[in-house]
């Protein structure tokens, strides 16, 4: 059941450069893929295509073999099929570790004892549980970072979308975050990262590199 890109080309605007070049690639369910690149050579754009929220210019994006086409059925498709973390943890300031990883799952209905169980499982995971009650604000970046994929996590994606997620971390907080990003495996939450660290990419099974716009090899570290 794979995401698929096929010739996709992107740009900003009428004019303005192309950032995507006939990118075509399959990834599949569960699988961990890196996108390696130097800065400006469109891993960001290529996510958000991967992650419908950006309409390419030209080409398609098919989920399952399916066009992604309609805004409307992106929406719907990209709630369920992928969690985000980005580079500069996001979360709600004021509120606790706990209540920012269950938000997702109430956003999508379930009950409020069920997300609170399910997000406080994944923060015990990813061992940040002692800082469940802590509001978002007063954590250090690892800690949030960790936080914000407990989050991803909980909500059981069919992939994880990351952004840089160890762009800002010292040594030791990006190996926690590099560790928790890839716990969704065993129930088979794929991976698919940006990212300019080599170990982090090392953990994928796929490695893409880009180059101005254009996917110029690939690699199995
Ligand atoms: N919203 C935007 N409008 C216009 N140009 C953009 C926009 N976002 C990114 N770009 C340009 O697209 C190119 C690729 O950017 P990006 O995908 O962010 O690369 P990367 O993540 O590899 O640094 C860059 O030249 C960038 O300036
Ligand atoms: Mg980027």
């Amino acid at each position: 059941m794979p995401l698929t890109l096929n010739e996709v080309s992107h740009r900003y605007g009428p004019g303005l450069p192309w950032v995507a070049r006939r990118v075509s690639l399959e990834i599949a369910d569960g699988e961990t893929v890196a996108l390696m690149g130097p800065s400006g050579s469109g891993k960001t754009t290529l996510l958000s295509i991967l992650g419908l929220l950006t309409r390419p210019t030209e080409g398609h994006v098919l989920v399952d073999g399916r066009p992604t086409v309609g805004d409307r059925a992106a929406v719907a498709l990209r709630a369920s099929l992928f969690s985000w973390v980005f580079q500069t943890a996001n979360a709600l300031p004021r509120r606790s570790a706990l209540d920012n990883a269950a938000l997702p799952l109430l956003v999508r209905g379930v009950d409020r004892p069920t997300a609170s169980r399910i997000a406080a499982a994944e923060l015990r995971r990813l061992g940040v549980s002692h800082l469940a009650a802590r509001p978002a604000r007063l954590l250090s970046g690892g800690e949030l970072q960790r936080v914000c994929i407990g989050r991803a996590l909980a909500a059981a994606p069919r992939w994880i979308l990351a952004d840089e997620p160890t762009g800002q971390l010292d040594h030791r907080s990006t190996a926690a975050a590099a560790d928790a990003l890839f716990l969704g495996r065993p129930i088979g939450t794929g991976v698919i990262v940006a990212t300019h660290d080599p170990d982090l990419a090392a953990r994928c099974e796929r490695v893409f590199r880009l180059s101005d716009g254009c996917l110029t090899g690939e690699a199995r570290p």
